[in-house]
């Protein structure tokens, strides 16, 4: 199981301060929303300044019609990060095009697509979905598989059923982890690492439990040595 910390600080002197001291950790690092939108390509070329071997992941969450998803797949292709991700819900043909226009790409990005936001409870999402989590959350998923994508972004507590009903190697990646008992913020299906492991998750994505740590490198150790 791989560690992704969530680059999601105020400004980009925080984020990069925080990736110098985790420089030396073998994880990923994901720029979200906040980040990207406000410290564009540059960031990622400061963060692969500090370390090149640090892995990305850039979490835009594409939601558009197919060719708009396909057009925006290609660009990040360009930029050197190592995966991104779409919503499942833009269905499957955009899925399809996605991969498509991205399959000749020279190392290509690992793509994945969001199922459930781990900030839903079943209530909310079954008032936008129609269906339960767990349900909606694996079809999302075998759509996703049958569409060429690598994986799926979930709770922890979907992971297992994905695998089951897709291959064990489809990666699932899970937000809404609080590693000790942490405040849950916005998250609302958030798991320990302990349920990570036993639901085979491939990555666990934390942030506010590291960057609002007092000390994050301290943080990240004790997780990376509980994985
Ligand atoms: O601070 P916290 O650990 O809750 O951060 C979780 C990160 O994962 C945030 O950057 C959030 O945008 C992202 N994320 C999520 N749920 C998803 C996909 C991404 O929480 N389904």
């Amino acid at each position: 199981m791989k560690l992704c910390v969530a680059l999601d600080n105020d400004s980009m002197k925080e984020n990069l301060a925080l990736a110098l001291t985790l420089k030396d950790f073998d994880i990923w690092l994901k720029v979200g929303f906040r980040s990207y939108i406000r410290d564009g390509k540059v960031f990622l070329e400061e963060l692969k300044k500090i370390n090149p071997n640090f892995k990305i992941f850039l979490d835009l969450k594409l939601y558009d019609i197919p060719n708009t998803m396909a057009d925006a797949a290609q660009e990040i292709s360009k930029l050197g990060v190592d995966m991104f991700n779409v919503h499942a819900s833009a269905g499957k043909i955009a899925m399809q095009e996605v991969m498509d226009r991205i399959k000749d790409v020279p190392n290509r990005p690992l793509v994945l697509a969001v199922t459930a936001l781990t900030s839903f409870d079943n209530e909310n999402f079954k008032y936008i979905y129609n269906e339960d989590i767990a349900q909606k959350a694996t079809t999302f998923a075998k759509d996703s598989y049958e569409a060429g994508l690598d994986g799926v972004v979930c709770s922890a507590f979907e992971s297992m059923d994905i695998k089951n009903n897709t291959k064990k190697e489809f990666i699932t990646l899970t937000p809404g982890i609080r590693p000790f008992g942490e405040d849950a913020g916005d998250q609302q299906r958030v798991a320990d690492i302990a349920l990570a492991q036993e639901q085979l998750v491939d990555f666990i994505v934390v942030g506010r439990p590291i960057y609002k740590a007092s000390n994050p490198a301290e943080i990240v150790e004790k997780i990376l040595n509980s994985l």
